[in-house]
C-alpha cells in the first residue's frame, strides 16, 4: 500500500480507503463487514470512511466494533455530518446544534476519542458558514476532531470556506469528497483545479462507479444475484449508470484491463489514482475478496497511452458537467 498526504495537511492516508455505505448495518451481515474489514487491514489499508447517516447510524457502530482493538494511532478514521439522523428539524445540516450532537453521537458509535477527519456531508444553504466553520474549529480546539472536510461542494462553496477561514483564523479545510471515476468527472474541471492551489485533496467516492466499472453488469441483462443493483436501498444511485450505452463501452474496457494484467476494478481504481490531486480512493466491498481485488491498484502507474485508450472507449458517456455537484436547495 502507497500513502499520499491529506491535501497540504501534514496527515497522511492511504491511498486507498475502505469505506461502508450501503454495505455495514445494511446489505451485509456483520461477519461480512468484518471480514471486509479485516481483510482492508492485512492489505494495508489504514484509512476508513463512514458517516454519521449510513444505515441509519449502524454502519458506524459496525465499524466500530471492526475496529475495535486495532492501535488507533495506526488509523485514520472518518465520518460526516449533514444527513438526517432522527426525525427533528435540527437532526440534520451543518448547525452547531446538529453538527455538536453528531459528533458525539459518531465518537460514541466509532468507539474513539476523536475522528481523523470530520466532513461536512453537503454544503447547508440553510447555516451561515461562518456558524458551520467556527463549529469546526472548536471541535479542533476541543480534540474531538483532527482535521475538517467537505463532501460534494462545488469550487465556489470551497472557496468560500476557505476565504473566512483565512480572514477568521479558523482551521483550513485540507479535504473534499466528491463522487469521481473514469464515467463521472464532474470536478476536473472547476474543483480539482481550485483544490490544487488551495491544498485540498480529493478523497474519491464510487472510484469503480458501484461496481459498474467491474465490468459484472452486462447490457441487456439482468444484474447478477446478490449485487448492489439488485438491493434495495443501492439500486437507486448505481441506475444512473445502468444503461447500455455505459454497460456497452465499459465492456469495451475489457482488454485494456487484460492488455495490462489488472482486473477491471483495479483498472478503475488505478485510474482515479493517477491524477495527483486524488489523495485517496475509497472502495467499497461485499466481499472481502473484492477488497484483495481492488487494493494491488494501488502504486500502479497508467501511461499517457493507456488513459487515451481509455477516453476513446467510453467516449460520450463519460459525465463531465460541473453543474452535476449540487447539494439539495433546503435541508433534507
Ligand atoms: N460523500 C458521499 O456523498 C459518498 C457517497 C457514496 C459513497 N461514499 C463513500 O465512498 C465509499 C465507496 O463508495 P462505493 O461503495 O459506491 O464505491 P465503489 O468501490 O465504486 O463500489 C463498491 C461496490 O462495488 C462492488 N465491487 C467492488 N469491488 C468489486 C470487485 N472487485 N468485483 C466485483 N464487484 C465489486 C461491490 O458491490 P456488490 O458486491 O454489492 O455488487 C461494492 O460494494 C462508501 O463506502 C463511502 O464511504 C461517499
Amino acid at each position: 500500500m502507497e500513502f499520499r498526504h491529506l491535501g497540504r495537511s501534514g496527515l497522511k492516508v492511504s491511498e486507498i480507503s475502505y469505506g461502508n455505505w450501503l454495505t455495514h448495518g445494511s446489505q451485509v451481515e456483520e461477519d461480512a463487514a468484518r471480514q471486509c474489514v479485516q481483510a482492508a487491514l492485512d492489505e494495508g489499508v489504514t484509512t476508513f470512511d463512514t458517516a454519521d447517516v449510513y444505515a441509519g447510524t449502524k454502519a458506524e457502530e459496525v465499524l466500530g466494533r471492526a475496529l475495535k482493538g486495532v492501535r488507533r494511532e495506526s488509523l485514520e478514521i472518518f465520518t460526516k455530518v449533514y444527513w438526517p439522523t432522527g426525525p427533528g428539524q435540527n437532526d440534520r445540516g451543518l448547525s452547531r446544534k446538529h453538527i455538536t450532537e453528531s459528533i458525539h453521537g459518531s465518537l460514541r458509535r466509532l468507539q474513539t476519542d476523536y475522528v481523523d477527519l470530520y466532513q461536512a456531508h453537503r454544503f447547508d444553504h440553510e447555516t451561515p458558514l461562518e456558524e458551520t466553520l467556527k463549529t469546526f474549529d472548536d471541535l479542533v480546539r476541543q480534540g474531538k476532531v483532527l482535521y475538517v472536510g467537505v463532501s460534494e461542494w462545488t469550487a465556489d462553496q470551497i472557496g468560500r470556506a476557505l476565504k473566512i477561514a483565512d480572514e477568521m483564523g479558523f482551521d483550513r479545510i485540507v479535504s473534499n469528497q466528491p463522487q469521481y471515476s473514469m464515467l463521472w468527472r464532474v470536478i476536473e474541471a472547476e474543483v480539482v483545479p481550485l483544490s490544487r492551489r488551495e491544498g485540498v485533496g480529493q478523497i474519491v467516492w464510487s472510484p469503480i462507479a458501484q461496481g459498474v466499472l467491474t465490468g459484472k453488469y452486462l447490457p441487456g441483462q439482468q444484474p447478477p444475484e446478490g449485487s448492489r443493483a439488485t438491493d434495495a436501498s443501492g439500486s437507486a444511485m448505481i441506475a444512473r449508470f445502468m444503461r447500455d450505452d455505459v454497460l456497452t463501452r465499459v465492456q469495451d474496457l475489457k482488454p485494456v484491463a487484460a492488455d495490462l494484467g489488472l482486473s477491471m476494478a483495479q483498472l478503475a481504481v488505478a485510474w482515479v489514482l493517477q491524477n495527483p490531486n486524488v489523495s485517496s480512493a475509497i472502495v467499497g466491498a461485499s466481499r472481502p475478496e473484492q477488497v484483495r481485488d481492488n487494493v494491488k491498484a494501488s502504486g500502479v502507474k497508467l501511461d499517457d497511452d493507456v488513459m487515451k485508450r481509455i477516453d476513446d472507449v467510453l467516449g460520450p458517456v463519460v459525465e463531465r458537467d460541473p453543474g452535476r455537484t449540487v447539494s439539495p436547495a433546503t435541508r433534507p
